[in-house]
């Protein structure tokens, strides 16, 4: 049987960066697991602007989707900022997630026993947490038309339309459902019903779904700006969210500092099942490629590397070798090892991202 192919598209900024430890962590299973994969690396983002004019070539597209499972870096960054918006590097990231129909985006945020102090929350507040929230990724205020800056009298006007129709908000419904009778049972539904016809379609069609297919699934709806309030007073009440692509964006960002960090926070990207069965995948961290410590070995990869965790367990049915890279990142932490951002105290020192890498290839060993 071929071996599973593996797009990796390490991007802008740190993305580079946090996928370099990626690249030992995939060598490590390949050479002690027996998990070969046929690796091929190309351009996103302001990188692939810089050689090929456009964020994201057809080529690469297509290359994407051929593929069992795509990993992503992060794009953007200050260079690229005044570009016309056609060809921003967050474009090609959108166009991934448009055209391999992505629809249902896992976001966990678990908090590890050894960051429970780390957290700019209370300790009895995150410890233990382990909480999913699942984004609506290819449709609402993101793609929805009409869209633009136009001028009307004589003045600009900024236009994005927050469009969902049935079908999008079932389809993600399901998948939250699913993953939901795997871990705790319980989905609850954020929108802003009370102001938005959006948000009013979207809790019928939530509620539909579970009546219809998924009664035994407790369910709960809340509206968005309470859910972020809630998320902060007491985010173990929660198990699986499911929200829009905006709302999402934002609530995970936000979940993100309960762990402790943002270089925390995996990704998945899912779409419809393949010919073998296993969703379209592209797997990424949710910090972005910042700008601010590029280049000079501080970036956490902790969240690059989870989110391969992810795609051992979603794309290529490897659980049990996903929860050992959970452990031995776990056991890295345990031990003490923290880049820059997870630094408690001064006085500490912080590795380098790639004595991070090392380490948790250490702890690898370790587990054999
Ligand atoms: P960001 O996530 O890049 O950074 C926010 C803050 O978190 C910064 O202080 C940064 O140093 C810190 N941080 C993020 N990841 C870290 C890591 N792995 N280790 C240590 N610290 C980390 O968000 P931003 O500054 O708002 O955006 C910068 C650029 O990234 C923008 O161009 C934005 O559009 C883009 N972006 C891309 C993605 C993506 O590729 N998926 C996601 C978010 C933002
Ligand atoms: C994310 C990012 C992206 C988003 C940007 C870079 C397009 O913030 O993945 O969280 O807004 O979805
Ligand atoms: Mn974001």
């Amino acid at each position: 049987m071929a071996n599973p192919s593996l797009l990796i598209l390490p991007g802008d900024g740190i993305g580079p960066e946090v996928m370099a430890e990626v690249r030992k962590i995939i060598d490590w299973f390949g050479a002690k697991r027996g998990l070969v994969f046929d690796v091929s690396e190309d351009l996103v983002g302001g990188a692939a602007y810089d050689v090929h004019g456009v964020p994201l070539a057809d080529a690469t597209m297509a290359k994407a989707q051929e593929v069992d499972a795509v990993l992503l870096g992060a794009v953007g960054g200050p260079k690229y900022d005044k570009l016309d918006f056609s060809v921003k590097p967050e474009r090609g990231l959108l166009r991934l997630r448009k055209e391999m129909d992505l629809y249902s985006n896992l976001r966990p945020a678990q908090c590890f026993d050894a960051l429970a102090d780390f957290s700019s929350l209370k300790k009895d507040i995150i410890a233990g947490l382990d909480i999913m929230i699942v984004r609506e990724l290819t449709s609402g205020v993101y793609f929805g038309e009409p869209r633009g800056i136009f001028t009307e009298g004589n003045e600009r006007v900024g236009i994005n339309t927050q469009r969902y129709t049935e079908s999008e908000i079932a389809r993600v419904a399901r998948s939250a459902f699913e993953l939901a009778r795997r871990r705790g049972n319980k989905v609850c539904s954020m929108e802003k019903a009370n102001v938005m016809e959006s948000g009013i379609l979207w809790r019928d069609v939530v509620q539909e779904v579970h009546d219809k297919e998924y009664p035994d699934v407790e369910l709960s709806h809340m509206y968005a700006d309470n859910g972020a309030m809630q998320l902060v007073r007491w985010p173990k009440q929660f198990d699986v969210i499911v929200t829009d692509n905006l709302f999402g964006d934002v609530l995970s960002d936000c979940a993100a500092m309960l762990t402790g960090s943002l270089g925390m926070l995996p990704s998945a990207s899912l779409g419809a099942p393949m010919a073998n069965g296993r969703p379209k995948a592209l797997y990424e961290p949710v910090h972005g490629s910042a700008p601010d410590i590029a280049g000079q070995g501080k970036a956490n990869p902790i969240a690059c590397v989870l989110s391969f965790a992810m795609a051992l367990r979603y794309s290529f049915d490897r659980g049990e070798d996903a929860d050992r890279l959970e452990k031995a990142v776990e056991k890295v932490l345990a031990d003490g090892v923290r880049t820059a951002d997870l630094m408690q105290n001064a006085g500490e020192t912080a590795v380098t991202t790639s004595q991070m890498g090392d380490a948790i290839v250490a702890a690898l060993d370790a587990s054999l």
